[in-house]
């Protein structure tokens, strides 16, 4: 991790720059939930493009899958979720905190910040209880014929219940794998640490059916493939690690799970979770639904129950990495300049037009019908208010990778200038030939500078 990134440093930019804005702030805020604004909004686009490509688009083993938030009730029951998807908990009897009973070492009493819950001589903790971090709502509009029902609390039981309509309908034999996107809900008591930990989030989730004596090839192998996604969109390698589960560790489902972990400002923390999920899930919902999950081959009437594999990662999460390993601070010419040296499919903005002087009426002409060129093929933003110099800042603190500014060469000889972002180099170009050069930039493949 750069040593100029701290937690606070993220949360300033992303809030100067319009990436991330805490939930109802004019109400005082929510805790640990965020808004996305329009840059964050476009990065998380990003984000989940290139996984949607990696794991669909470039395979032909892997479908898509968009299931409901809200699912019958009683698959949460089947999961293991109504019984087991719980927190321990205690409750200070004196500053009214509730905190995880697991995490009492790393959290603050709620009187003296200073020291952990249980501490001080006014701490008067309860016996930890099992809080379920499902939330409740329900369905029906007559209070009393309704229906008790649960936000998911992750996208994959969604994959499960509907393995039978995909498998049937998309003629696949295992090894093959359900993807889905979506939003997940979970009502986390632990400090959030800005986006890392919120009670609503997008996962990004993919269930591999395989051959039962083939799991074990395959859980090593998607460790593998995850963990190169994240090289591919330019996580540097000495940020990520894998982390074996515990035997105590493990969810009552899994034989094995991997974390992929990248070293935030809060110290190395879960990225992604690979599991072995074993036949569990399949088994739980063919027993509670009474309908047979299996994979049935037509030919050799051989049938059996497929092993899961499962990468399991959150879109935010993600978007927090990729900010902590962009983000640099340097001098430039004697100013401090802050840049996020985001790999370029990630970045939400890929080029600027800038015409140097915004009063000058054919600079601004021709800076427009750039632009204008430009967006129809990628995300592009003019920008004609203030000095050139702030305006080259605010595109850095975006991570836009370049920069296209007409001045008055321009005028006289179609050229403009390209600066990159990275190496601050800037080079002239025919302005007729600058969306070509610019695609055939984006196109090029990126690694992070190093020097950090
Ligand atoms: N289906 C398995 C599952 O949900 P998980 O490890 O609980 O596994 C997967 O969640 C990923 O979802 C995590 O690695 C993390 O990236 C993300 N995630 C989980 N809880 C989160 C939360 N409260 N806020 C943000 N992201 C979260």
């Amino acid at each position: 991790m750069p040593d100029a990134v701290t937690m606070d440093k993220l949360v300033s930019l992303a809030r100067r720059r319009g990436f991330v804005f805490p939930s109802s702030e004019i109400y005082g805020g929510l805790g640990s939930s965020y808004d996305y604004g329009h840059y964050g909004v476009l990065m998380k686009e990003n984000v989940k493009a290139r996984w949607l490509e990696a794991m669909v688009r470039e395979r032909d083993d892997i479908v898509a899958l968009d299931s409901s938030v809200l699912l019958h009730p009683r698959v949460w029951e089947a999961s293991g979720h109504v019984s087991g998807f719980t927190d321990p908990l205690v409750d200070c009897r004196h500053c009214k905190r509730r905190f995880r009973a697991d995490h009492l070492a790393e959290l603050e009493c709620g009187v003296r910040p200073s020291k952990h819950p249980g501490e001080t001589e006014l701490c008067d903790l309860t016996e930890p209880r099992q809080f379920n971090l499902m939330f409740q709502t329900r369905i029906g509009a007559v209070e009393e014929s309704g229906m008790d029902a649960y936000l998911r609390p992750e996208t994959a039981q969604g994959i499960f219940v509907n393995f039978k309509n995909v498998a049937q309908i998309a003629r696949r034999k295992p090894p093959f794998g359900i993807a889905q996107i979506g939003k997940a809900f979970r009502n986390e008591v632990t400090p959030g640490n800005f986006i890392f930990r919120t009670l609503e989030f997008e996962q990004m989730e993919m269930e591999y059916f395989v051959p039962p004596d083939e799991a074990e090839r395959w859980y090593r192998y998607w460790i593998e493939e995850r963990l190169s996604w994240y090289l591919r969109f330019g996580i540097r390698r000495e940020n990520l690690r894998v982390r074996p589960h515990e035997p105590d560790e493990l969810s009552h489902y899994s034989s094995g799970t991997s974390d992929i972990e990248y070293l935030f400002p809060i110290g190395w923390s879960e990225l992604e979770g690979i599991a072995n999920r074993g036949d569990y899930d399949l088994r739980a919902h063919t027993e509670a639904s009474g309908t047979t999950l299996e994979w049935v081959d037509s030919a050799t009437g051989e049938r059996y129950v497929p092993h899961v594999i499962e990468p399991a990662a959150g879109v935010n999460r993600s978007l927090l990495a990729f900010l902590v390993d962009a983000y640099a601070e340097e001098v430039v010419a004697e100013r401090p300049r802050t840049v996020l040296r985001l790999h370029p499919e990630i970045a939400p903005v890929k080029v600027a037009v800038l015409p140097l002087i915004p009063r000058n009426e054919d600079m601004v002409g021709r800076a427009r019908t750039l632009y204008e060129e430009l967006r129809r093929v990628v995300v592009a933003e003019y920008d004609d208010s203030g000095q050139i110099g702030r305006r080259y800042r605010r595109q850095d603190e975006i991570g836009t990778p370049f920069a296209l500014t007409i001045d008055e060469q321009t005028l006289e000889d179609e050229t403009v200038t390209i600066r990159d972002r990275d190496s601050l180099a800037q080079e002239r170009i025919r302005i007729s030939g600058a969306r070509a050069f610019v695609l055939d930039k984006l196109a090029e493949s990126w690694t992070p500078p190093k020097g950090d």
